[in-house]
């Protein structure tokens, strides 16, 4: 099996290597005829889009209402901007309020099969107590708070909690190493961090707090470390910086008087991986997220608050799990799961042994983890019954339709609809998606923009691509859930998505329309690899990679990967005579950038090199090594200063993907 539709390529090549699909699934009449979304929603949508988003933000709860709905300024926009809210109140008060106090908000399930139904109730006052515990270390409306934590009950507390004080949150994935929690803590000039002592994984600690100690040597803005307890609780303890969760919250009551919370105030920053090393602190607010990722929970996922279980299988780390694990679940009142561990913890059973569990109905799932479940086989969730699932999503990179009918037959029994949902860290909720009662769906394909959303496919002049053509996914209007910016760099957010083709939000993806309309994903045209629905920088790898002092150059880039989409694919040349490299030299680096950045960055591939190929100026040719890393014939080397280098290149790379696969 291959995944061709997903690679760093530009929009041409990509739409080369599109395979015709021409299944098509009609939703269900059942379905249809109980959906949320109703026929009509795109016209009523497109008639007048702020007030359709406005309708959508009248359902929250406002402490002042708004009246003004869209300011836009290209490029930045403001939502409801004269409105007063506080979104842990939308989340939690107002359900226990209405009565939904005994409702589960979360099934909790540890990786070791320690289990926890949380109601709304607890929720709040879980909630409260550590608003309150963090108020009285002097953390206010305005101050940036760091989360580093596994996905543990206490983590979307936390995030609730900043939130009901108005402290921004800056959550880093779990994964990631102490040196980028440096990096992002620095940027936005935290002024706290919150962590575990350990986290489960595989049966594992994880060393979290070891490495926010080895962080917070760099890291002088930070004045207090706040540490919940999931393992042994075995760990250093910093007299006067660090304490432990539950000392914090002890002597805290259960009220916490919320923040007055403008709709433009910072809810909070969220760094992501762009074309140079240093992360991008994506900066979202109040009012318009919480109104997109409501809407799009529903609409989307058809969700019905009082019968569904829904389950989205991210991690709280990234942008997927803020959106639809913590914030737009809970604001709509609905009950989730949340689940600490891996697919394959104790066995592959784990995951269709809790869909089974809770009768989960609606399940959001990456294409990466998909691809997996096909290698290890059907037969771990014929073992189960999976009948509760009426809804299946996908999201993360482009799915391959092998793999998306492969989702439909064995995990929703041949019958229920998958949503390909398209989206980024900077949207804040989903743009591009079928509404699963009213959209004809076509595997692989995220069919259309949402109601509200207007996006199109330009060229290089920046002109729109009739159907049938590729090339750049581009928004064309303001939307509630937009990026309101880079944390500290205006400028880097003008030129990143407003300035390539001026009015219209570049995305980064590449994208072609079939004849109907219907966008089909390219994956990313720019030097961001997609590893199993992670974002990373090629420059990051680089610079990582040339910080070991036997490192003089080093060029990354992504190959495509049966199962993660892209893998990682570094050529270096090594200082002096080492030149040649040894598979432990090799090793040893995977290591050094696995500890510099994270794990999940570690190269799959190295091939060593004297040289890279460049051009006669001195750059490097990285479309080359693209080529090369695919396997693919070489384009145009004239322009190469010296072209024996591609060949021996090539013969090393040649005999790297054998030895891996
Ligand atoms: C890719 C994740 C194809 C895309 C929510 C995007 C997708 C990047 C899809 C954002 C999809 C996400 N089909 N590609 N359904 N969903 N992507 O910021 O390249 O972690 O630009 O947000 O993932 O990744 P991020």
């Amino acid at each position: 099996m291959s995944n061709s539709t997903s690679g760093t390529s530009t929009p041409s090549s990509a739409i080369e290597s599109l395979s015709e699909e021409t299944r098509r699934f009609a939703p269900p009449k059942e379905f249809a005829d109980n959906a949320v979304a109703r026929p009509g929603i795109y016209e009523e949508a497109e008639r007048d889009y702020t007030e359709f988003w406005a309708s959508w933000a009248r359902k929250l709860e406002w402490m002042k209402p708004f009246t003004s709905v869209l300011e836009w300024k290209e490029p930045f926009a403001t939502w409801f901007a004269d409105g007063e809210l506080n979104v842990s109140v939308n989340c939690l008060d107002r359900h226990v309020r209405a009565g939904k106090g005994d409702k589960v908000a979360y099934y909790f399930e540890g990786e070791r099969g320690d289990r926890r139904a949380i109601t709304y109730r607890e929720l709040l006052d879980d909630v409260c107590r550590f608003a309150n515990g963090l108020r009285s270390l002097g953390i206010k409306k305005g101050d940036r708070v760091a989360i580093y934590m596994p996905m543990i009950p206490e983590l979307p507390v936390a995030l609730l909690a900043c939130a009901r004080i108005g402290a921004p949150h800056s959550v880093i994935f779990g994964g990631f190493s102490p040196d980028s929690i440096v990096d992002r803590v620095n940027d936005s000039q935290c002024v706290a961090i919150i962590t575990a002592d350990h986290g489960w994984r595989r049966g594992h600690k994880i060393p979290l707090k070891a490495n926010v100690d080895e962080a917070l040597k760099e890291t002088p803005s930070i004045q207090h470390c706040i540490v919940a307890k999931r393992v042994d609780g075995n760990v250093n303890m910093q007299d006067g910086r660090d304490v432990w969760w539950d000392d914090l919250v002890a002597n805290q009551p259960t009220s916490c008087e919320p923040e007055r919370m403008n709709a433009e105030d910072l809810l909070f920053l969220l760094y992501t991986s762009g074309t140079t090393a240093k992360p991008k602190g994506i900066k979202h607010t109040t009012g318009g997220y919480l109104t997109h990722v409501t809407a799009t929970h529903q609409l989307v996922f058809d969700l019905k608050p009082d019968q569904d279980v829904f389950w989205c299988a991210a991690d709280i780390g990234w942008v997927t799990g803020h959106s639809y694990i913590v914030y737009a679940p809970l604001a709509n009142g609905a009950t989730s799961v949340l689940y600490e561990g891996t697919p394959d913890f104790p066995d592959k059973n784990r995951l269709w042994d809790i869909v089974e569990r809770y009768r989960v109905t609606i399940l959001y799932l990456a294409p990466t983890a998909i691809r997996t479940f096909m290698k290890w086989g059907p037969q771990y969730p014929q073992m189960h019954d999976l009948s509760s699932l009426r809804l299946l999503g996908t999201v993360g990179e482009p799915i391959n339709p092998e793999a998306w009918i492969w989702y439909r037959d064995h995990i929703g029994g041949g019958k229920t609809p998958v949503v390909d949902t398209w989206w980024q860290t900077e949207t804040g909720g989903i743009m591009i998606s079928p509404l699963p009662g009213i959209t004809t769906l076509l595997p692989g394909s995220a069919t259309h923009p949402i109601p509200g959303i207007q996006a199109d496919i330009v060229n290089d002049a920046g002109e729109p691509v009739p159907l049938g053509g590729g090339g750049y996914i581009v928004i064309r209007r303001p939307w509630p859930g937009m990026l309101r910016g880079i944390w500290g760099d205006d400028e880097r957010y003008v030129k990143t998505y407003w300035s390539k083709f001026p009015g219209l939000y570049l995305a980064g993806d590449g994208c072609r329309r079939d004849a109907d309309g219907n966008y089909w994903f390219m994956g990313r045209i720019d030097d961001v690899m997609n590893v199993s629905g992670h974002r990373i920088s090629t420059t990051e790898v680089e610079s990582a990679l040339v910080a070991d002092p036997k490192v003089a150059e080093a060029a990354v880039c992504g190959k495509s990967d049966d199962i993660t989409g892209q893998a990682i694919y570094a050529f270096v040349t090594l200082r002096g005579q080492e030149n040649n490299g040894s598979p432990e030299m090799a090793e040893e680096l995977r290591e050094f950038v696995a500890e510099k950045l994270g794990k999940f960055t570690r190269p799959k591939y190295i091939t060593f090199t004297t040289e890279l190929p460049k051009t006669r100026s001195g750059k490097i040719m990285r479309r080359l090594l693209r080529d090369i890393a695919e396997g693919r014939t070489l384009g145009d080397t004239t322009t190469l200063a010296d072209s024996a280098v591609v060949h021996e290149l090539q013969i090393r790379a040649h005999s790297e993907a054998a030895k891996e696969e």
